[in-house]
This record gives structure tokens, C-alpha cells and sequence, in this order.
């Protein structure tokens, strides 16, 4: 398959949206990171979709609407607290999670009673999502298992001559992926932390149970969480305490290694390395690049200094621990 490579310009999100409508599959930008959009009502579409990133088929999709009014085809009732995050969040990176209509196909949800519906701030995705005026699925556009996309050409990197179009609307500027918060409950839940708080959700809802965290063996709340995910290449270790001295007495001479952290750090020149940025929302905004990066540095192993809990570092932190396969050192 040829895969198209078009701009941000009018015409030629009228050209995405015709393949869209058509059953074909779009890569486009959403202020988290790129997803691979099919019309989430055509079931051969959305197929394809697990088919280019090799996604298992028991990882339900997430949809994508630019009008709430669309929400009437998706889900059967919007609980109340849905509606309060929807008003003080939407459009923005928040997933919520609702009991699902069935005009949506099974293969969207993976076979759950439920649908995740975000409304995404960016405009390249606002007029796209609005061409078609369809409900679209995406995951984010990257092959199963790497780091999420938040330029064009990672998108190129994996799924180039797979999918029929990329729609280039620069980087993202969260940089990583939507919170996900299941609302069919009595309380709400957090499946995944990301762009929208912790305390941002406390404050709209009062009360968040968290569920975002996976013991091997038992039933996930959210089916992404039991497989690998953000891998690079290389063997990822975070690293707690002191970076330094847990560093140097863990690396091996014969390996090529990687760094990445947001302390200052004398470590020997033959260390590829790589700052995170000074605050959290630059850790965000830069972490999946560097990640890629260190692959075209073909290095073997890389240490990533571990970030907080609090605010956005929240999202950073479960990034950096998946990707490493909670392998952690130091302290
Ligand atoms: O920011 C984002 O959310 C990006 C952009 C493209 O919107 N999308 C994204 O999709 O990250 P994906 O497929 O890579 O991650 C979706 C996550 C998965 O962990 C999946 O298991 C979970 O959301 N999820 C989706 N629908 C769900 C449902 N009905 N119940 C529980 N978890 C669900
Ligand atoms: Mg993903």
C-alpha cells in the first residue's frame, strides 16, 4: 500500500476525510500524541487497524468525536460525573469510559461492554474529526509495543506503506497519551494517568479510585495495561536515588549506553545522553522522542532517572516504568 503524506491544509484534510469515510485508515495529530483513525462504526475498518499496528484484539480502541452531540451513537447514558469532567476537560486529553451503544462494533471495545470516548484539543484533528463528521477510533499510530508517535515521521517509522495516510500537523505538544478514567461506576477510576491530573480529576469529581497499576495473574481494569509497552530497542532501567553511583556501578564496559535524566550528572563521554527538560510538562513533551532516538544511537542499555508522582510526572512515571518492564535500580 502507497501511503499518502498530506499537510494540514484544507484540501487536503478534505482528501483524509474522503479516505476516512471510504473504510480507509489515517494517521493524524491530537495534542497527546498521533493516532491512527478508522471510522469507528466499520467494523473492516477498525480491523485494519489492529492489523497495521499488530495490536492484540482484546485492547479496546478509543473514540474520537469533535461534537458531543455524537455521543448519543456511542454509549446508552452519560453518568453524572462523566458530564462534569466532559465540561471542565473536553476538549482536552481525557478518555472517559462509558457503558457502550450497540451501533458500536464489538471489535472497537474488544468484546467489553464499554466504549472510551475524548473529544482532542487540536486543531488539525478538529477539522479532520469534523470533515467527516464521523465517530473515528485511534489508538495511538504507532506499531504495537514502541514508543507513542508525536511527530509525523514516527509515524512514518512504523507504519509507513501500512496504513493509507498520514496527516502531518507538527509535534504534539502533551506528548503523552490521554488520562483514562472509567465512569460506570459508583466512584471514578483512573485506568491510566496522562495528560489531565490526578488532582485535576479530585478536583471536578471529589472522589478517584485508582486503578492503573497491573499485578500479573489477575484481570486488568483497563486490557492495555498487561502487555509491553514504549519499548525501544534497548533494555530500559529506571533509576532511583543516587543516578550516579547507581549508574557507574551497574553499566557494563562492553555495552553501549544511554542516558536519560533531568539532574546534572559527570558521567563518562562514551554515554550517549539525553536531558529530559527542566520541568514535567517538557519530560512529557520530549520522552517517547528520546526514546526512538536512543534506537538510531543503536545503544544497548539505557538509565532513565526516575521523575515524582505529582502532576504530570504522574503520566511520565507510568511511561518510563512500562517501558523499562518496571525494571528498576538504585536505592
Ligand atoms: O491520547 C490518547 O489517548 C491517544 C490519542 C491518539 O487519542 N490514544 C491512545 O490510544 O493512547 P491507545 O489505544 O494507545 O490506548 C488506549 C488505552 C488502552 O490502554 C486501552 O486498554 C484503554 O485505553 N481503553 C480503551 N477503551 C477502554 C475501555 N472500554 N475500557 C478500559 N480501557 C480502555
Ligand atoms: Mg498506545
Amino acid at each position: 500500500m502507497n501511503t499518502l503524506h498530506l499537510t494540514s491544509a484544507q484540501e487536503d484534510i478534505a482528501r483524509a476525510s474522503d479516505l476516512l469515510k471510504s473504510g480507509g485508515l489515517v494517521a493524524f495529530p491530537t495534542e497527546t500524541v498521533y493516532g491512527l483513525g478508522a471510522n469507528a462504526l466499520d467494523e473492516a475498518a477498525v480491523q485494519g487497524i489492529f492489523r497495521a499496528k499488530g495490536r492484540p484484539g482484546d485492547n479496546p480502541l478509543i473514540v474520537h468525536i469533535w461534537d458531543k452531540a455524537q455521543l448519543e451513537q456511542l454509549v446508552v447514558s452519560i453518568p453524572a460525573n462523566a458530564k462534569a469532567l466532559m465540561d471542565a476537560f473536553w476538549p482536552g486529553p481525557l478518555t472517559i469510559v462509558m457503558k457502550k451503544s450497540p451501533l458500536v462494533p464489538d471489535c472497537v471495545s474488544a468484546n467489553l461492554d464499554t466504549v472510551g470516548v475524548r473529544m482532542p484539543q487540536h486543531p488539525v484533528a478538529y477539522d479532520l474529526l469534523r470533515a467527516c463528521n464521523l465517530p473515528i477510533a485511534a489508538p495511538s499510530a504507532n506499531r504495537s509495543g514502541r514508543p507513542s508517535p508525536t511527530i509525523a515521521a514516527h509515524v512514518a517509522e512504523d507504519l509507513e506503506g501500512r496504513i493509507d495516510a498520514i496527516v502531518d500537523g507538527g509535534s504534539c505538544c502533551v506528548g503523552v497519551e490521554s488520562t483514562v478514567v472509567d465512569a460506570t461506576g459508583e466512584h471514578l477510576r483512573l485506568l491510566r494517568p496522562g495528560g489531565i491530573t490526578y488532582e485535576q480529576l479530585v478536583a471536578v469529581v471529589g472522589r478517584v479510585e485508582r486503578k492503573d497499576t497491573y499485578e500479573e495473574g489477575t484481570t486488568p481494569a483497563s486490557p492495555g495495561m498487561k502487555y509491553t509497552h514504549y519499548s525501544p530497542n534497548a533494555t530500559v532501567y529506571v533509576v532511583r536515588g543516587d543516578f550516579e553511583k547507581a549508574v557507574l556501578s551497574h553499566a557494563n564496559p562492553n555495552q553501549k549506553v544511554g542516558i536519560l535524566c533531568h539532574g546534572d550528572f559527570s558521567l563518562p563521554p562514551t554515554f550517549v545522553l539525553r536531558h529530559m527538560g527542566a520541568t514535567p510538562e517538557q519530560y512529557a513533551n520530549t520522552l517517547f522522542a528520546h526514546l526512538r532516538a536512543f534506537d538510531k544511537d543503536g545503544v544497548d542499555v539505557i538509565y532513565v532517572q526516575d521523575v515524582g508522582q505529582t502532576g504530570l510526572n504522574d503520566a511520565v512515571r507510568n511511561r518510563l516504568y512500562k517501558s523499562a518492564g518496571y525494571q528498576i535500580i538504585g536505592e
